[in-house]
């Protein structure tokens, strides 16, 4: 079974992305060889500073290593190492249509505010590309957060319909959401997901920060009014804040909140933020050690680019094939 996952290299990655996309990607590498692209052709869809998107790129690289992943199972590798990608979305912009492309969230909320003319063309065909990352290795599972289930099921859309229009092709490709995490909620606000891009760097822990910017953000973690500390819809803040408790600690929610009856936020926030960083810092350590060997990171994602190209390439001349070109 083929599972594949994408992940923008475009600033920091936060504890969200953990729990909600990186870590069941990583555990999948047990039983399966799964792909996991660093999508720089998506992160250029809006506006990148060269010198940083080369660094990010490679950070991401160092903490899916740091993580945990392991190159020799998963197969780790740069989207725009290998023109397939490119090539086969641009195919699919023939397949989709303008309609079910703006009726997308995520386009929607990055453009507004924009003049509609100005929004970027790439940010517009963006699930199409991640179309092609999926179909080009035939993915069956594709691990992700909440956020991008939308795309999956355009994903899925257009592999119908290429299927009905060219000849069985693709097999549908399934979402795989972890059972708890796929969607971490901003410090700040509980209403909104945890995202990179916030404004306020309040809204999210990153991987990368360090026991002081952890202690303050959480101290400033918005909470629920009352004083128990229980776990429930009716207090989204503090459900959020121990969905990340028991992600980083592997103890269920209901284990934590026991621990804390009679206690109040302050215990339970200096706890949460101990835990967090006992779970970050020697993730961090073997991370800030991977990227002083800026080589061995370029080899191992050139590498993870070389295994899986012969499979991109097969299904590219497959689809060409099919499209009636001459080859
Ligand atoms: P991105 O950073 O947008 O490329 O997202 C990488 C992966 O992390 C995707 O699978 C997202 O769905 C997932 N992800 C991003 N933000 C969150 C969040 N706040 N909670 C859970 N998963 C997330
Ligand atoms: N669009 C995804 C995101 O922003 C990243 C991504 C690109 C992806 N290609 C993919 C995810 C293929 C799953 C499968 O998070």
């Amino acid at each position: 079974m083929r599972i594949l996952s994408g992940i923008q290299p475009s600033g920091i990655l936060h504890i969200g992305n953990y729990l909600g996309a990186m870590r069941q990607q990583i555990a999948l590498q047990e039983e399966h060889e799964p792909i996991y692209l660093l999508v720089d052709l998506h992160a250029i869809t809006v506006p990148q500073d060269p010198k940083l998107l080369r660094q990010n790129t490679l950070n991401a690289a160092a903490m899916y290593l740091a993580l945990g992943l392991d190159p020799e199972k998963a197969i780790l590798y740069v989207q725009s190492q290998l023109s397939e990608h490119a090539e086969l979305a641009w195919i699919l912009t023939t397949i989709a249509s303008m309609g079910e492309l703006e009726r997308m969230t995520q386009f929607k909320e990055k453009g507004r505010g924009e003049e509609r003319t100005k929004v970027g063309m790439g940010l517009f065909s963006y699930p199409l590309l991640m179309a092609a990352d999926i179909l080009l290795y035939k993915a069956q599972k594709v691990p992700i957060g909440d956020d991008q289930v939308q795309h999956l099921e355009l994903a899925r859309d257009i592999a119908k319909r290429f299927n009905q229009r060219f000849g069985d092709t693709f097999p549908i490709p399934d979402a795989l959401l972890a059972e708890s995490g796929a969607r971490i909620m901003g410090l700040d606000d509980p209403t909104v997901k945890m995202s990179k891009s916030a404004t306020s760097a309040y809204n999210y822990i990153a991987l990368t920060d360090d026991a002081d910017t952890v202690r303050n953000k959480i101290k400033k973690a918005v909470t629920d009014s009352g004083s128990e500390i229980t776990y429930g819809n009716d207090k989204p803040a503090l459900k959020n804040l121990l969905t990340i408790f028991s992600g980083v600690t592997n103890e269920k929610a209901e284990t934590i909140t026991e621990r804390y009856a009679g206690k109040g936020y302050a215990d339970f926030k200096t706890d949460l933020a101990d835990a967090l960083i006992a779970f970050l810092s020697p993730i961090q350590e073997r991370y800030q050690h991977l990227l002083t060997d800026e080589q061995q990171l370029v080899d191992i994602l050139h590498a993870g680019a070389e295994r899986a190209r012969p499979q991109a390439a097969h299904t590219l001349k497959e689809i060409k094939e099919k499209l009636g070109f001459v080859l």
